[in-house]
């Protein structure tokens, strides 16, 4: 009894923390894999070492690794500097090399030769050569009692000396980005390559099969991958893109494993994820996923609905307005996953049990006796600022994010500024170039669908909103229509002169004095410079004064918890700078009574296949394929592997990263995560948050027999790994506390 006594507060010290011990939850800085989690790597069943994955003197895994046009990853799969990265990362270039008669977009595209590969201009890749720590030279000068608005001086003046001393290459570039809150600092060496050519791609019915009915959704079947390459100059370095430029030779590109996943198996995905906040407060939780999601979901609820409305009703609109409606489903879909899980696997309370700890270990400290307000603190203005934050969301859904009349309005402030900024030249060649593409600028916009935005969003901001946070401009208007929401956006539209290419031509003809007239007195402008005013005057003014306050109480926290909570180990929040998160293949319960597998077929195709419909159509080469199982050397006992899931901890940004085995070798590619754990963002807990990655095999398969594209197959480095997965001998990941 004694002894249990004892061993007691251990027990729940493990469990408390014991989620923290082993993969799955994290997104580490791969020059620090050797100090903090090389060990746990290999017991979970690497057999690499850390410096297979991060080096500075040999060739490494990071070294096939890029940010793929900023937003999302890519890797290296050839000698040849082949790139593979998402379908939906590449997809702007496919749209822009498609025309009616030869879209690529519909039926996919796969060059012969680098002869025929298609230049992207504006597309870039970035490498990563070298990681620095350089938290004490961005400190200089800096002192405890400094707040953030002093502390960026500091730092804006640190970072440019600091620019002149590392030491690089003219055609390397150094970026220095803050880690864990301002607490410490990494610069980081890179290499940009300016000449990126799309290789291949499937047609849309394979690459966004689902699109986004099945968008975040497991059990899937896309096949979300393009090909690309880089282009070098002669000696190999960045060059601007050129016809004589030659395919890049990588340092290092990942082998493609053909041996394929089982459950448990050791799995590492590698790349640039955007944005993370793993260590609020409860009541910074509380704020996103009860306060500011639940708003900005009704908003998007309504905004989707009229969309899709008319998008069903018309061909053309449905093309017009897919794109738009994919950006806006995206993050509206992803939001409802978030809130839904912190509600499910009660996060609020987790984090609250966090907090409390927190508090009860300063509390008993002396020397952390400057920490014990910082809770209170930080819920204190978390509270006064949830009205602002709040009426932020409700304006920018209502009126900039979800509209494109925030577009006409955009277009027409850049024009009035760069008459101010650049001179009458620059303004008149520019006001020229808009008058000529007038008609292509609202080629994706219907503008009855725009006017029943506005009316909707209307209604909604008027009746959320607290009065005192009502903006006195557009209750004048609305009174002027006794309320009528239609009657308000009619009128708004009506007398514009932004809205239609006829009005922007006529407009464009007119002097600058009359023309700046005139458009200062459109009422689209006028409801704009308003509501800007209103925001910036009204909301933002006492909104910034907290949100200071909370930067600063967020740094102050993150270094307390890393002094506080020795025994944790903390990974910086994704601030879109190159990490490594490490789990396994494994499936996970969502709700009583269902069990999800890891591993999805082909078979599952067929089962969504719906004839003719714009997301469930299926290629009939692929339904053939299907039905004589002609699935070459990627089949597995018969079956065409088709996508996985497992325990990484990913984010936006990680599409198009790798998945890699145990020994260095692509076996999938990543490119969305589970519905349900969509909060991995602010409160990842293993029982429920997967990423998905389209199996490896699905991809050559796709190449090789549906596209005949055996020549890119014959570039790539396919292996034969012996399985290594032992089942039981991975540690258990234990549900978070
Ligand atoms: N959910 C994925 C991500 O966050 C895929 C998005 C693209 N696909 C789509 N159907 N909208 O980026
Ligand atoms: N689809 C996301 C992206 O474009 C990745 C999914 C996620 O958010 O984890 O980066």
């Amino acid at each position: 009894m004694k002894r249990l006594i004892l061993v007691f507060p251990f027990i729940i010290f493990f469990i408390l923390f014991s989620n923290l011990l082993f993969g799955g939850e994290g997104m580490w800085l791969p020059h620090l894999l050797k100090s903090l989690n090389e060990k746990d790597m290999q017991a979970m069943g690497m057999k690499m070492k850390a410096e297979d994955i991060y080096s500075v003197n040999k060739g490494s895994l990071k070294d096939a690794i890029v940010h793929f046009g900023g937003g999302c990853t890519g890797e290296i799969i050839s000698d040849k500097g082949l790139i593979l990265t998402n379908h939906h990362c590449g997809y702007g270039y496919i749209q822009s090399h498609s025309t009616v008669e030869k879209n690529l977009m519909k039926e996919g595209f796969w060059s012969k030769g680098n002869d025929t590969e298609l230049p992207c201009m504006g597309l870039s890749v970035t490498f990563i050569v070298r990681i620095e720590d350089v938290t004490s030279d961005m400190l200089q000068g800096i002192t405890d009692d400094m707040k953030d608005n002093q502390r960026r001086l500091l730092y804006d003046q640190n970072q440019n000396e600091l620019l002149k001393k590392i030491s690089k290459e003219s055609y390397q570039d150094v970026m220095i980005r803050g880690f864990y809150h301002g607490n410490q600092f990494y610069a980081f060496v890179t290499e940009t390559y300016k000449d990126v050519r799309l290789v291949g791609t499937p047609p849309e019915s394979i690459g966004k099969f689902g699109a986004d009915t099945d968008n975040w959704i497991w059990p899937r079947h896309t096949g979300d991958f393009s090909l690309f390459r880089v282009y070098a100059s002669e000696n190999n370095l960045p060059a601007e893109y050129s016809k004589s430029n030659k395919p890049f030779k990588p340092r290092h590109f990942l082998p493609i494993s053909m041996s394929g996943v089982a459950q448990g198996d050791f799995t590492m995905v590698f790349g640039f994820p955007g944005r993370t906040n793993e260590y609020l407060t409860e009541e910074g939780v509380r704020q996103i996923t009860e306060v500011q999601n639940p708003v900005r979901i009704e908003i998007r609820d309504k905004v989707l609905k009229i969309m899709d409305k008319y998008m069903r009703a018309s061909e053309k609109i449905k093309i017009q307005y897919s794109s738009s409606y994919a950006g806006i489903a995206n993050s509206w879909k992803k939001w409802i996953g978030e809130s839904q899980g912190v509600k499910f696997t009660n996060g609020l309370e987790r984090k609250e049990k966090w907090d409390m700890e927190f508090q009860k270990r300063v509390d008993q400290n002396l020397a952390w006796e400057k920490y014990r307000k910082l809770i209170p603190e930080l819920k204190k203005n978390y509270i006064q600022l949830e009205p602002l934050a709040l009426a932020k969301d409700y304006y920018a859904e209502a009126y900039q994010r979800n509209t494109q009349l925030y577009n006409c309005y955009i277009r027409m402030k850049r024009l009035a500024d760069a008459y101010e900024g650049r001179g009458e030249a620059v303004y008149l060649q520019r006001r020229t170039e808009m008058s000529e593409q007038a008609a292509q600028m609202f080629g994706n916009m219907d503008m009855r669908i725009e006017k029943e935005i506005i009316a909707a969003t209307t209604e909604i901001v008027r009746k959320g909103i607290s009065t005192e946070l009502w903006m006195p401009y557009l209750k004048d208007r609305l009174n002027e229509v006794n309320s009528d929401y239609i009657a308000f956006a009619e009128k708004l539209f009506s007398s514009s002169q932004f809205t239609s290419p006829e009005a922007i031509v006529k407009l464009n003809l007119l002097p600058y004095a009359d023309w700046k007239l005139a458009v200062q007195s459109d009422p689209v402008w006028k409801f704009y410079e308003e509501l800007n005013y209103f925001i910036n005057y009204g909301i933002q003014a006492q909104a910034t004064v907290l949100e200071e306050n909370i930067s600063d109480l967020r740094r102050i926290h993150m270094a307390a918890l890393l002094e506080v909570f020795p025994e944790r180990r903390f990974y910086p929040d994704a601030n879109s700078t190159l990490r490594v998160s490490y789990g396994k293949v494994e499936g996970f319960k969502p709700r009583d009574g269902i069990q999800y597998q890891a591993q999805t077929y082909l078979d599952g195709v067929m089962e969504k296949y719906v004839p003719g419909d714009y997301e469930f159509d299926v290629h009939p080469k692929l339904i053939k394929l299907y039905s004589e199982k002609d699935y070459g050397r990627y089949a597995e006992n018969g079956k065409m592997p088709l996508a996985f899931i497992g325990s990484n901890h990913t984010t936006g940004g990680n599409s198009g990263s790798p998945a890699i085995d145990a020994h260095g070798n692509l076996i999938g590619l990543n490119f969305d995560r589970v519905w349900e754990g969509t909060m991995s963002d602010v409160n990842y807990d293993v029982s429920i948050c997967r990423n998905i990655m389209v199996d490896a095999r699905y991809i050559l398969f796709i190449v090789d027999k549906f596209a005949g594209a055996g020549h890119i197959i014959n570039e790539m480095k396919l292996v034969y790994p012996k399985k290594t997965s032992k089942k039981n001998k991975t540690p258990m990941l234990i549900k978070a506390s």
